[in-house]
């Protein structure tokens, strides 16, 4: 598997995103079936995991990791993050997203994060967390604020490097300023440009980027064409049943280019977010080790840049019905 840099850590280029593998994100899941996808994951070279404590319940998703990675976990670049799975009795603020129910709530205080870093490294069964993340910025709290207490996670040998997620360029260099930011986790994919402000920062300041929902949470992938029970996508606009058979519709053009291609559409959508940056990494998540296989083969295709041109107009005709959800 090709490798990259965010920052100062190397990672595989294709990684693994966990939260696939708890009930009630994508519909059914059990755990053996959730560890033997991560397993299947590291065997084809996905070492990149990244998990909450806030997927699943009472860090449901972080011991299946930890369970996952018993014995080998020096081959594994573990990736969490902190801020939505809230202790009882504190307080926390509204972040407005444009899923069905509206707002994430959040607490990133610095007097809460050693607090929540301790609780990650009992779920996830380690004694150092590899890329630690505050998992949305605190509306209440400065973002320096949380970034220093992260620096003293990093002192105290409990973290090896820092990350934010969902944030913006300002809120990069906020806390870049305070402490060296390894790694951006934002969402981007083929129906979701990043940031071009994020993405102008991240660049200058040498901080990596980290793709989440890389598949359009499953979309792009031209397999969804309706959604079961107990599917968190119930509540994001782009899947409601009307704008699902739409979005499918005008997707068609570039599932064909795949198809013309001789690689899966799945593939497609991963290759081309790797030739977006030589610093962005994938983390595709997948309860299927046939999946998993195909998404980190995606890691050594080499798209021609007049397949990246025919993509490019391809993507800016495709019109995507369903508002964005941050
Ligand atoms: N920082 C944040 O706020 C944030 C937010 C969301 C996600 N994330 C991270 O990003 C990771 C990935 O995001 P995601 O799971 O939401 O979305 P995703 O990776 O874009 O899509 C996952 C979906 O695609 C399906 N899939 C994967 N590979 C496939 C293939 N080759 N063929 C057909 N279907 C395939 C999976 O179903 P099967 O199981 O059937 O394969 C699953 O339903 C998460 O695990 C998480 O680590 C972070």
């Amino acid at each position: 598997m090709k490798t990259r840099t965010l920052g100062g850590l190397q990672v595989p280029a294709i990684g693994f995103g966990a939260m696939v593998l708890s009930p009630g994100v994508y519909g059914e899941v059990d755990d053996a079936r959730a560890e033997a996808a991560i397993k299947a994951a590291l065997d084809a070279g996905g070492t990149h995991v990244d998990t909450s404590d806030a997927y699943g319940p009472d860090g449901h998703n972080e011991r299946l990791v930890g369970r996952a990675i018993k014995g080998r976990r020096d081959e594994v670049v573990v990736a969490t993050k902190f801020g939505l799975a809230i202790p009882e009795g504190e307080p926390s603020r509204s972040y407005p997203v444009g899923y069905a129910f509206g707002e994430l709530r959040v607490n990133a205080e610095p007097r809460l994060v050693r607090r929540y870093a301790e609780r990650s490294l009992r779920n996830l069964d380690t004694d150092v967390i590899d890329l630690y993340y505050a998992h949305y910025p605190d509306p209440g709290v400065p973002i320096e604020e949380t970034a220093g207490a992260l620096a003293e996670l990093v002192r105290d040998g409990l973290v090896r490097h820092i990350g934010l997620s969902n944030v913006t360029a300002a809120q990069l260099r906020a806390a870049h300023a305070v402490h060296p930011v390894t790694a951006v986790q934002n969402e981007w994919s083929m129906w979701r440009p990043v940031d071009a402000d994020l993405l102008a920062a991240a660049r200058e300041l040498g901080v990596g980027i980290v793709a989440w929902s890389p598949l359009g949470n499953g979309f792009l992938t031209g397999t969804v064409q309706a959604l079961g029970e107990g599917d968190f996508r119930h509540n994001a606009p782009r899947f409601s049943a009307e704008n699902l058979a739409g979005n499918n519709d005008r997707y068609a053009p570039i599932r064909a280019l795949a198809t013309r291609l001789g690689i899966t559409p799945a593939q497609l959508a991963l290759a081309w977010l790797l030739h977006q940056d030589e610093h962005v990494v994938a983390i595709p998540g997948s309860r299927t080790p046939a999946h998993i296989e195909e998404n980190l083969a995606a890691a050594d295709l080499t798209l021609h840049p007049d397949t990246l041109a025919r993509l490019g107009e391809a993507l800016a005709r495709f019109e995507v019905s369903g508002g964005t959800l941050l």
